[in-house]
């Protein structure tokens, strides 16, 4: 499968081709960057390793080369500064996205292709693509808060001691101020979270908390996220690639579930080589179900501005 990865010159993205080179997942890797001097640099940098790594054909080029491939990855875009929400990138980070979907309307893309948004806010800008793209929802898709998910997991292990590939806890709804985090359905092992000793309810909205404002912790120590976001990057592309279907809380445009439709955010989505094909409506307590509809009404007064 080729992937072309725009904004692939910067932190995301190019850490992004590094998990995608070290899983070697994908048969082709194509950089692209405004900065086209960092795209060329970091896709030689990357071909350098392609003889330990394995044989990905790995290169820098332009929206031309977008035209076949089989997923195009969004990441690029303006940084939030640590003490910016997400949402208000939006002004921002609008316009720049809309030229990014002309380039690929003009460049043309093959019908199957999946659009796949890093950039942020990214259920708003989800959202934006498939309306300005016109094209199918199912092929398109966003991060979402498979980042807060992964970042929820390790930090709830951290606290707990307990591995944290074997910590099942999600985070739903917009990957923003709005997230919800879903204790009802955590487990580690099989265990239920919340039913283990000395992990209160304080220390659980600790590490909520310090899930949420994760992204702006990693802007204020290190200009922003990088390594944590590619491998979630890479987690979403997993399944997508290799045609092996996996349930994540990525972001998609809602059909009705939770009474909710049209919003882009992230409930537990079945995706596979052909994107979306399925979203899961689990069963959640009321005041997380009330989270979900708020992170939705949220999204969409934001979504309602951009518009304008
Ligand atoms: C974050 O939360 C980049 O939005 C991403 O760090």
């Amino acid at each position: 499968m080729k992937v072309s990865i725009i904004g692939g010159g910067g932190r995301v993205g190019s850490n992004a081709a590094f998990a995608l080179q070290c899983a070697g997942i994908v048969s082709e890797i194509h950089i692209l960057d405004a900065n086209e001097k960092m795209a060329a640099g970091e896709a030689l940098d990357l071909l350098h390793g392609t003889s330990i790594a394995g044989d990905q054909k790995i290169y820098a080029g332009n929206y031309d080369r977008c035209s076949d491939a089989d997923m195009i990855v969004i990441t690029a875009g303006l940084r939030r500064k640590p003490d910016e929400s997400r949402l208000d990138l939006i002004n921002r980070n609008v316009s720049l996205f809309k030229q990014i979907l002309d380039s690929l309307k003009g460049a043309g893309l093959k019908n199957d292709a999946i659009i796949f948004v890093v950039s942020n806010p990214v259920d708003v800008l989800t959202r934006l693509a498939i309306e300005h793209l016109k094209r199918d929802p199912s092929k398109v898709i966003g991060l979402g808060t498979q980042l807060d998910t992964a970042r929820f997991r390790s930090l709830i292990a951290s606290e707990t001691k307990l591995p944290p590939t074997q910590v099942k806890a999600l985070i739903l709804g917009e990957h923003g101020d709005s997230m919800v985090p879903i204790w009802s359905t955590a487990t580690v092992g099989g265990i239920p979270l919340i039913k283990l000793a000395d992990f209160n309810g304080t220390a659980q909205q600790r590490i909520f908390e310090r899930t949420k404002k994760s992204g702006a912790e990693a802007i204020e120590l290190k200009g922003g996220a990088g390594w944590a976001v590619a491998l979630s990057i890479a987690e979403v592309i997993h399944p997508i690639a290799l045609n092996q279907p996996a349930v994540l809380p990525i972001s998609s445009q809602l059909t009705g579930e939770y009474g909710i439709r049209n919003t882009c955010f992230s409930v537990p989505t079945l995706v596979g080589r052909a994107g979306v094909i399925k979203r899961h409506e689990i069963e959640l307590w009321p005041r997380e179900a009330s989270g979900l509809t708020a992170s939705a009404k949220a999204l969409d007064v934001t979504f309602a501005q951009v518009q304008k």
